[in-house]
């Protein structure tokens, strides 16, 4: 039986689209179904200034097919010499929709960040006083914080200190995959959103490393027990407005990925709402798809909802999608949700 969902345009609130080859490949993996996204700005070297996030929207501009209708929305790369001004200049242009702050060494590209949190308040404070919404990889650093804990240590550590001494400070914790950042969101009155990726909505610690080590699925925060995936599930799926999708869909070629060291990233933007529309119907919940794909990331961010509209269909026969994205620097493997879809994007 064919069933059918309608839903506003979706957007993604958190996506790594890189630049030269991989961007051109990425690109239209994510434009073919998104409208908007926040595009993270973790290069080499990082997108610090206002000027070097023009540069780099002009390029995503250029990478994009001929009429795909896709708005990237940019970010600036937060380190300790960042000039509030400059900052506040490229949102009052509308350049600019958040600020991201990458503790210095949490993840890739992320040895620009921030080490001493204290040298950052007065471009916070710039930005609680103009609305920008700071954007948080929420994990701490620490040599002696295991890295399954490091979440939930960063919200008692750095996160509640920064609200605390920021009021009026907009908040996004991006992927979220404890049940702690869940209870810490949902506690919260107002000013803090938190993004869920496609993967960690699907996928536990065990999927990674039971039976040989996956590295498709290492990313990070890491996936963590299924209790958390459980609690996440419930939070995605209840149509909270604080809570949103985040793709947090990071390419990195199979030879970086398949590595004695392999690089943290799922590439989800292939086929996230077939993912999405399957989860979401597991959890009974197909109704309180648009708000989080949809409704929740604008109204958070201060923007409209889309106009335009896209149709799932949930056929008996199972969608394929390709195994593999070619880039000008090698394949990008498609995260593999490890069951069959059904749902197709129309
Ligand atoms: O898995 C991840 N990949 N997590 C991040 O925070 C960064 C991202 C990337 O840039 O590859
Ligand atoms: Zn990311």
């Amino acid at each position: 039986m064919t069933q059918t969902l309608t839903i506003r345009r979706p957007d993604d609130w958190h996506l790594h689209l890189r630049d030269g080859a991989v961007l051109q490949a990425v690109l239209p993996e994510s434009a073919r179904h998104f409208a908007r996204a926040i595009v993270m700005p973790n290069l080499v070297p990082p997108v610090v200034t206002g000027a070097e996030a023009a540069a780099y929207r002009d390029r995503i501009l250029a990478a994009l097919p001929d009429g795909a209708a896709f708005a990237p929305l940019m970010t600036l790369y937060l380190t300790e010499d960042t000039d509030p001004a400059d900052v506040a200049a490229a949102h009052a242009s509308g350049l600019v929709h958040a600020v991201k702050l990458y503790p210095a060494g949490a993840t890739t590209n992320s040895a620009s960040g921030v080490r001493d949190f204290d040298r950052v308040r007065p471009v916070l404070e710039r930005m609680a006083e103009i609305g920008l919404p700071l954007c948080v990889h929420g994990e701490v650093t620490d040599a002696d914080i295991d890295i399954f804990d490091r979440e939930a240590v960063f919200i008692d550590r750095v996160l509640d200190p920064i609200r605390r001494a920021t009021p009026g400070l907009k908040v996004v914790m991006e992927h979220i995959t404890t049940a702690n950042a869940v209870g810490y969101v949902k506690a919260s009155d107002g000013g803090l959103g938190a993004t869920i990726t496609t993967h960690h909505l699907v996928i536990n610690r065990n999927h990674l490393l039971v039976g040989g080590i996956r590295p498709h699925y290492y990313c990070l925060p890491v996936a963590k027990r299924e209790e958390h995936r459980q609690a996440l599930r419930a939070f995605a799926t209840s149509g909270d407005a604080r809570v949103f999708l985040g793709t947090d869909s990071a390419p990195h070629v199979d030879a970086a990925k398949e590595s004695g060291c392999g690089c943290a990233g799922c590439f989800t933007a292939t086929n996230t709402m077939s993912i999405l529309a399957h989860v979401f119907e597991e959890e009974g919940a197909l109704d309180r798809l648009e708000a989080f794909a949809s409704l929740n990331g604008p109204a958070f961010y201060g923007l409209p909802a889309n106009d335009a509209t896209v149709t799932l269909t949930r056929g008996d026969d199972a969608v394929t999608y390709p195994d593999r994205i070619e880039t000008g620097d090698g394949p990008v493997t498609v995260f593999d949700p490890g069951f069959p879809l059904h749902w197709s994007v129309s």
